[in-house]
């Protein structure tokens, strides 16, 4: 039983590591869906190409759960919050799409947990 512990040990820590906004953390069509709200919820402040760029920079090395709370608790500036959470990752999904960010298997889950082990490298090589 002890050997049996001993020997799983590396495989939990392997899965600790955080992971970062260049591994695949949504999918093509959560983000496909985060330009379809950003269409109709923020296009008509926020030009659809805003964030990619120099405007995503200062947030380099946050966790994504940073921004995420932004969005979510202060956009639209007219009607806080009233986005559901599956609405507002998927914008955020949107967001990573126009960094160059890679889209993977895993659509990224509304979960504060889940968003706050996941941290924004604004490019993949600085
Ligand atoms: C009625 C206009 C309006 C709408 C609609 C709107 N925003 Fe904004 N947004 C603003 C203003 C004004 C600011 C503040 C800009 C500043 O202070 O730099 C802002 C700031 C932001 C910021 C923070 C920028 C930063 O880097 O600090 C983000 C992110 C953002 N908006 C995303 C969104 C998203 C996503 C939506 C759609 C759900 C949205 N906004 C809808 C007007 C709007």
């Amino acid at each position: 039983m002890f050997v049996f512990a001993l020997t799983l040990a590396p495989v939990f820590a392997e899965q600790e590591r955080s992971r970062t906004t260049w591994d695949g953390i949504y999918t093509v069509d959560q983000a496909e869906r985060g330009k379809q709200s950003y269409q109709r919820a923020c296009a008509q402040c926020h030009p659809l190409d805003w964030y990619r760029g120099d405007t995503m920079r200062p947030w380099d090395g946050a966790p994504l759960k940073n921004l995420y709370d932004v969005i979510a608790t202060t956009m639209p500036p007219a009607n806080p919050a009233s986005l559901k959470g599956a609405e507002y990752v998927a914008l955020l999904a949107y967001i990573l799409s126009l960094n160059e960010m890679p889209a993977g298997g895993e659509e990224l889950p509304a979960s504060p947990d889940a968003l706050e082990k996941i941290l924004i490298k604004w490019r993949k090589n600085p």
